[in-house]
């Protein structure tokens, strides 16, 4: 029996996902099965590390030893084979605060900013919300596979645009980015003067064979030309304690992205992140080899499944993360009555589709971060409401 399998009792604990289920899906008889944190526990050294910080008893102002800065950069190298320099690195809550921060730094209001839907579907709330200007540059979606539209993207770079915001992976459809295919996209932007901001939080979570290209590793070039937003909150399951890393190789972009923060004063650590953080990169690299293995064999077993018991849905295979996107447009069912089919029939929290952005519609977002048994609940449950929609 592996870790991953025991089921963690999540309800009451203040979880996003277990405790607001009733509030959002109208039961509590719903599966939660949607926003992106895993069902398991952290590593043992993340845990141990935070329960020694609170004996400790004083939680006064926190500061960065080198030591967090070394465990950073370490990981960046010996994972990703990506060499940073400790100046690059700066430090925001979250990943999201963290791209309105960096719009703010970046861009004036009413500037054009690209993204690829569908794609993470704050990242154009944050762009809208901060009175900026969405312009999207779908992906293109051909048997059964995504991939960039590099024709658009050099016409809509031509006609202007600040930024792009790229997921590297790309959540909600699972892409692991090829370096060709980042060297590619890079090239258009660095041409048309426009700095890419890399959300890579999910670049830790990867299927067996995939190989993450961090964007500024891939040349000087691309480097000077963009942010990378990272955390170990995806990769170790600690998106509570709000810690994540955005690291700013070139100078005028980072005093940019600097003085914002001291503007805002958020400057300081959260003590508790700060030692999970250091503790995850240090000695978190077996637990995460571990968590892939398990991931590919919950994958497997969600495709095995589909293809078996509901074949009227498609699993889009994902290269990364550990959320699987699920063609469901088979079921012949409106974007209102597949979101209800969902909740209402099958009994599961997922994420629609549509709330991605345009090319969502008749999709829905599936986390397989959970112990099997519960994966099959989820997956019995909508294969059970699928059996009635054909009786
Ligand atoms: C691509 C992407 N960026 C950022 C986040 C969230 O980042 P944070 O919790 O650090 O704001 C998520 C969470 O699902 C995500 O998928």
């Amino acid at each position: 029996m592996s870790q991953f399998d025991q089921v963690i009792e999540r309800r009451n604990s203040g979880s996003v996902k277990w405790d607001l289920v009733e509030e959002l899906y109208g039961s509590r008889d719903v599966l939660p099965m949607w926003v992106a944190d895993m069902d398991f526990h952290a590593p043992r050294p993340v845990v141990e590390a935070i329960v020694a910080r609170a004996q400790h008893g004083v939680y006064g102002y926190t500061m960065r030893p080198a030591s967090v800065y070394e465990a950073i950069e370490d990981w960046a190298r010996t994972r990703h084979n990506w060499t940073i320099e400790r100046e690059w690195i700066g430090f925001s809550p979250g990943v999201v605060p963290g791209l309105a921060f960096l719009l703010y730094a970046l861009s004036e209001p009413g500037d054009k900013i690209i993204i690829q839907p569908p794609v993470y579907h704050p990242f154009a709330f944050t762009i809208r919300e901060n009175d900026r200007q969405i312009v999207n540059n779908p992906l293109i979606f051909e048997d059964g596979q995504y991939r960039m539209d590099f024709e658009d993207l050099r016409q809509k770079a031509h006609d202007g645009a600040r930024l792009m915001i790229l997921c590297s992976p790309h959540n909600p459809i699972g892409r692991v980015w090829t370096r060709e295919e980042l060297q590619r996209l890079g090239e258009i932007c660095i041409q048309h003067g426009i700095t890419v901001i890399s959300d890579e939080i999910h670049s830790d979570l990867l299927m067996p064979g995939q190989v993450h290209t961090p964007f500024a590793s891939i040349g000087e070039e691309f480097a000077q030309n963009s942010v990378v937003c990272t955390a170990p909150s995806k990769t170790f399951n600690l998106a509570g304690l709000q810690t994540s890393i955005i690291t700013i190789p070139n100078k005028e972009l980072r005093d940019k992205f600097n003085a914002i923060m001291n503007r805002l004063h958020l400057g300081l650590p959260n003590t508790f992140g700060l030692a999970a953080m250091e503790a995850a990169y240090r000695f978190g690299g077996e637990w995460l080899d571990e968590l892939g293995g398990y991931l590919s064999e919950n994958l497997a077993y969600l495709t095995a499944f589909f293809e078996r018991e509901a074949p009227q849905i498609k699993v889009v295979q994902p290269q990364g993360t550990y959320l699987a996107w699920l063609d469901c447009r088979e079921l012949g069912l409106s974007t209102e009555e597949l979101s209800r089919f969902m909740r209402e029939d099958a009994k599961v929290g997922l994420d629609d589709g549509h709330i991605f952005g345009p090319g969502g519609d008749g999709f829905e977002r599936i986390n397989i971060a959970c112990p099997r048994s519960v994966l099959q609940d989820g997956l019995q449950r909508i294969a059970g409401a699928v059996r009635k929609l054909g009786a």
